[in-house]
């Protein structure tokens, strides 16, 4: 199975930080932040890794990663010119894949503790449709926020007003080659970018969006505080 790490976008949240160099270079504890990501893929048997990229800092990927020989990894990139949206980096990586293979995406500031096995076992064995890891947060506002019935995702409200569950969306993904028709079908956003949400929405709303809750702590690494509290966790 290959993975994809989405490392674009502009990061603003994170500025000044970000004006020089990009978000997903920044140091997490002892590594700069889109190791632990590539980590965390090949631990779980994943060693063919794509890197969408913006254009900043590109050649700072190159500098630090390479082809990932020394990381234990296969690397290849994609850039993505703007930042369109999780969705539209995504769409840039339906040209490496195969008709039909499955695929694990990681939002390249998601950071996590346990391996990713199990849960990439479980999607193998999975009929069709996509998976979603979910965990609980203390303010789900911030997030993707799953309606659960039934243990089923009947839908996501991207950062609602009035969270409907505790859970969050976290930016780890599975999906097969379908993603690439149903990204197709969205339209921008409000805020101009084409959301990974509204994707999981196509999936749920046809009873085929499966979920895990994910073991271990988590964290998204986008703000000032969440990136402090990572960098502390992987210090430990
Ligand atoms: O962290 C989990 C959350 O990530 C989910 O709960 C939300 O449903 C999902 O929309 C996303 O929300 P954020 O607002 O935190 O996403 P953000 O714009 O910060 O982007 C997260 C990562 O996605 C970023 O580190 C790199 C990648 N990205 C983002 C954009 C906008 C791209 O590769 N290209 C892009 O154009």
């Amino acid at each position: 199975m290959k993975g994809v790490i989405l490392a674009g976008g502009t990061g603003t949240r994170l500025y000044p930080l970000t004006k020089i160099i990009n978000k997903h270079l920044l140091p997490v504890g002892n590594a700069p932040m889109i190791c632990h990501g590539i980590e965390k893929l090949r631990i779980a048997g994943i060693k063919e890794i794509v890197l969408v990229i913006s254009k900043q800092s590109a050649g700072l990927y190159t500098e630090l990663l390479g082809g990932g020989k020394e990381w234990g990894v296969r690397l290849t990139y994609k850039v993505q010119e703007e930042a369109g949206g999780i969705a539209q980096a995504l769409s840039l990586v339906e040209s490496v894949l195969e008709p039909k293979e499955k695929f694990v995406v990681l939002l390249g500031d998601n950071l996590f503790e346990n391996s990713l096995a199990p849960y990439v076992k479980a999607f193998q064995e999975q009929e069709a449709g996509a998976r979603v890891l979910l965990k609980e947060v203390k303010d789900p506002r911030r997030y993707g926020v799953p309606i659960l019935e039934n243990n089923k995702i009947v839908s996501i409200e991207e950062k609602p007003d009035q969270p409907k569950s505790n859970y969050c969306v976290t930016g780890i993904y599975m999906y097969d080659t379908s993603v690439f028709g149903k990204i197709r079908e969205v339209k921008p956003s409000d805020r101009g970018e084409l959301e990974i949400t509204d994707v999981n929405n196509e999936y749920a709303s046809e009873g085929q969006l499966i979920y895990d809750v994910l073991d271990g702590w988590w964290t998204d690494a986008g703000t000032f505080e969440s990136l402090y509290q990572a960098s502390e966790r992987f210090m430990k």
